[in-house]
């Protein structure tokens, strides 16, 4: 397979995460209910990022082996205002039918040492090509706008090669990640709180 056809494939893994993300949002506004979702981004592995992962995991680098060991080649990232959305979310995918999940894991219960929070699916879903390469999985990480705004603070860091005081700067993200995670925690209380506010 070559590697427009593989892209084709992954593209279209992407549109359809897209699409039950989407049914999601007209769900809940058809029946008049907040919407979980604030918004979505998504990304193909770039061809680099690929060959690294594959030479660090000590697969050879091949689409095939990209195909077999990396659960991550397509990505989806659902961004959430609050906490519980993020729940509801993967909530609305794991019970839809329209997608094989395969793994979650919740790095929001228990965060990474970096600081790093979101919840993870890995899901599978068949691309209508048939044969043995059909189904391809996508990797949807869900999170809260302020976990994604760290998130990408910490990707900076971690794609800037020499950067001096990482350690440092380290420390500093992961006490900022526990803030954040203690604002996003408060923040679903007030939110309760004004919801169940019986006004005069
Ligand atoms: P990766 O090689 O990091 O993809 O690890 P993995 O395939 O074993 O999966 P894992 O579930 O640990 O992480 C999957 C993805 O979550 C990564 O590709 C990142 O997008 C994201 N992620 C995990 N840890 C961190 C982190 O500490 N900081 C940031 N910014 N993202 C992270
Ligand atoms: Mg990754």
């Amino acid at each position: 397979m070559d590697r427009d056809c593989f892209l084709l494939k992954y593209e279209y893994a992407i549109r359809q995460v897209q699409r039950a993300l989407g049914e999601i949002a007209e769900r809940q506004e058809e029946a008049g209910v907040h919407k979980s979702i604030a918004f979505v981004t998504s990304r193909i592995k770039t061809a680099e990022s690929t060959a690294e992962k594959l030479k660090r995991k000590g697969k050879p680098v091949t689409i095939k082996a990209a195909e077999k060991h990396l659960n991550d080649i397509a990505g989806v990232c659902a961004v959430c205002c609050f906490q519980e959305d993020v729940y509801a979310v993967a909530h609305e995918l794991e019970t839809g039918g329209k997608l094989e999940i395969l793994k979650k894991k919740d790095f929001i219960r228990k965060p990474k040492s970096s600081g790093y929070r979101s919840l993870h699916l890995i899901v599978e879903l068949g691309t209508g090509l048939g044969g043995a390469g059909d189904r391809v999985r996508v990797e949807i990480q869900i999170r809260t706008v302020a976990m994604d705004a760290w998130a990408r603070l910490d990707h900076e860091l971690r794609y800037k090669k020499g950067q001096k005081d990482v350690e440092l700067i380290c420390r500093d993200l992961q006490k900022c990640a526990d803030t954040i995670a203690s604002a996003d925690r408060e923040m679903q209380r007030i939110r309760k709180k004004i919801r169940n506010a019986k006004f005069k």
